[in-house]
């Protein structure tokens, strides 16, 4: 290991996230990975030095991000139907219990993995990051917390920057081809296009309270991916709606669709007519 390298301490760390993330970033990185006790593989060892804990105990974290860059705070419940007595202890305590280690290491930067949850009660139009949120369950309300315990940290507790990233559905491309993968395709997030913005970020120089949404390019997406472009330069690849049966099909059909209007308009009989 080269000494030099940017430390970063990944929470979640034997998540599918995380997972893939370390994999293909870690000639990039010196990485610290923390889970829960047993939950990381061989695999995922070899890839950083370990920590095995509950962040639900912040005595666990003492002396854990000494020297750390950067902390991506994964850990926590994923699924929407969680109850309150799981999110609780590892969305509310554990997230309270990384940002104050970090701010107690001072740690100049945390990024942390919000969600459209945070902003899945609005039932219609696209969503920027400064819109109210607007939950409808309380995963996202747990992730709302999230977001202002980084603010109150940056305002009032020196950490110089905190990243809110709300997350849209991180699956890998080969699930878009399932029949039920319709659900997903709007807040879509490729593999790929992650781990390019988490290096953008790691990377920034930006300093304050940002929140970011995360999603690929996807043609009705949900969330406005504008902010993203304009102050990180993050310009995602994958549109899901290009990818996903029977969509691809339906624009491979028309020759190429390039915008919202495109498929209720006159695209289709326009390339019917030029004999496409
Ligand atoms: N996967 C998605 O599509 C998606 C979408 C939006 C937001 N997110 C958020 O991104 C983060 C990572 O998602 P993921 O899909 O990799 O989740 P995951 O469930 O695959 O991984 C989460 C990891 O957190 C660990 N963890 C949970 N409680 C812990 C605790 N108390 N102490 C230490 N470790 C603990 C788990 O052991 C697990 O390895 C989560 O916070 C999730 O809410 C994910």
């Amino acid at each position: 290991m080269t000494p030099d390298r940017h430390r970063v301490l990944v929470t979640g760390a034997a998540g599918s996230i995380a997972t893939a993330f370390v994999r293909a970033t870690a000639d990039e990185y010196e990485f610290t990975l923390l889970d829960l006790p047993g939950t990381l593989d061989a695999e995922q060892r070899a890839l950083g030095s370990v920590v095995e804990v509950d962040l639900a105990d912040i005595s666990n974290l003492r002396g854990v991000m000494d020297g750390i860059d950067t902390v991506l705070h994964l850990a926590g419940q994923r699924s929407p139907s969680t109850l309150w007595e799981d999110l609780l202890p590892a969305n509310i305590v554990g997230t309270y219990n990384v940002v104050a280690a970090a701010v107690a290491a001072k740690v100049p930067r945390v990024i942390y993995a919000s969600s459209v949850h945070t902003v899945t009660g609005y039932t219609d139009g696209q969503i920027r990051e400064s819109d109210p949120v607007q939950p409808d369950d309380l995963y996202g309300v747990t992730k709302c917390f999230g977001e202002a315990l980084g603010a109150f940290a940056v305002s009032a507790e020196d950490l110089r920057s905190f990243v809110a990233l709300r997350i849209g559905a991180f699956q890998d491309p080969a699930k878009l081809a399932a029949p039920d993968a319709g659900w997903m395709l709007r807040d879509y997030l490729a593999p790929d296009d992650f781990v390019d913005m988490l290096g953008l970020l790691i990377t920034s120089d930006r300093q304050g309270f940002d929140i970011y949404n995360a999603t690929s390019a996807n043609r009705f997406g949900r969330l406005s991916m504008t902010k993203a472009a304009e102050e990180l330069g993050f310009v995602p690849r994958s549109d899901a709606f290009a990818i996903a049966s029977p969509f691809a099909t339906a624009i491979a059909e028309v020759g190429g669709l390039d915008d919202r209007p495109a498929l209720s308009g006159m695209r289709a009989d326009v390339a019917r007519l030029r004999g496409h």
